[in-house]
């Protein structure tokens, strides 16, 4: 443990809880008077099952989903439950997602999902809805106000266009630089969905919300992006704590927006490049982010992931798992009233940028 971690670790008043599995457990102890109790849930996102023909699928993205699988049953102490992110399918066939379906049926433990632009626009979200899961939805455990939101709808105009075919739709959307797709948004109905949900719950109960794409605004050419975040980021004001966990960016982002913090998860597939890194183009990266080092194109699993997450006093922290690499925690510091990285936070200890090859 280094100076600067041990420091944090001080101040925060958060203690080291020691594990079976090697896994760096770290237990926030805030002491607030906040009615939830602690407690883990996994959080496995964007497997990208893709099809090859018949039985054959891209053994990386199954080995990925595989691995995450594996490892979540061997965790201790248990998760209380697990999510799946969204984008289980490359294509949204139902090959791809049976396929998933398939591989995730060996979680030992209650799955939650969230529907992903690549499991959506083959068949509008038809096939998910009557195997897997409704696409927006809420839930209470042990004291916090769980809600899914279905994140990636876009606009009817766009979603009902004249298409050659339903794949054609898929396609444009599916392309991380898609000058064919479009911005994704909740929608009024959801909005209106959730400012009902939300009405019953008590102002102190901590809530999380899980979407797909981010609710705030990153980077609009790759759709890190929902166009009306700033709707839903409205009606989460009232309540104390706030935590908005997303997938689709592949990649370790987090923020905070006023009383909400925003934190990303891996994909279990491939890692999306930082635009800020990549592009010319101007990216909204959140501030509080630190990017990983990384990028060895020779090994498979370089900068993918899946996470445990603990929910203590209503706060998440999240703890990245991140094959041959540093696992990582990002907890929120009530002191600095936003999550911070409890490794490479502060300047002095930041891995200087790799060289790439
Ligand atoms: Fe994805
Ligand atoms: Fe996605």
């Amino acid at each position: 443990m280094n100076m600067n971690r041990r420091a944090f670790l001080k101040t925060t008043g958060a203690g080291l809880v020691a594990s079976a599995f090697p896994l760096s457990l770290v237990k926030m102890a805030f002491g607030n008077d906040s009615p939830a109790q602690d407690f883990t849930f996994g959080y496995i996102s964007d497997a990208h099952i893709q099809q090859i023909k018949g039985n054959k699928f891209v053994r990386n993205w199954d080995m990925g989903l595989i691995r995450a699988v594996r490892e979540a049953n061997l965790l201790t102490p248990r998760p209380d439950f697990f999510m799946f992110g969204g984008d289980l399918a490359q294509l949204g066939k139902k090959e791809e997602l049976d396929h998933g379906l398939e591989i995730l049926s060996h979680l030992r433990g209650k799955v939650h999902y969230v529907i992903g632009e690549h499991d959506y626009y083959l068949d509008l979200g038809e096939y998910w809805q009557s195997k897997i899961s409704p696409l927006c939805y809420s839930f209470d455990h042990k004291g916090v106000h769980f809600v899914v939101l279905n994140s990636i709808l876009t606009y009817d105009t766009w979603t009902h266009k004249k298409w050659g075919t339903p794949m054609d739709r898929m396609l444009a959307m599916a392309r991380l630089d898609n000058p064919g797709g479009s911005p994704f948004m909740v929608g009024e109905e959801q909005l209106t969905w959730l400012k009902k949900d939300l009405e019953k719950i008590h102002r102190g109960t901590p809530v999380v919300l899980f979407s797909h794409s981010p609710i705030q605004k990153i980077f609009k050419p790759w759709n890190f992006w929902t166009e009306d975040a700033e709707k839903v980021q409205a009606l989460l004001k009232p309540f104390e704590k706030v935590t908005v966990i997303y997938g689709h960016v592949h990649q370790i982002e987090y923020n905070q927006i006023g009383n909400i913090s925003f934190h990303a998860v891996m994909a279990t597939a491939w890692p999306w490049p930082y635009p800020e890194s990549y592009t010319q183009l101007a990216s909204c990266m959140p501030k509080m982010t630190v990017p990983m080092n990384r990028a060895d194109p020779f090994f498979e699993r370089d900068a993918t992931g899946w996470q445990f997450i603990d929910l203590s006093s209503g706060r998440a922290a999240v703890r990245y798992q991140l094959p041959d690499n540093t696992n990582r925690t990002v907890a929120y510091n009530t002191r600095a009233g936003r999550p911070e990285d409890l490794n490479y936070q502060d300047h002095g200890s930041r891995i200087p940028p790799q060289i790439h090859y």
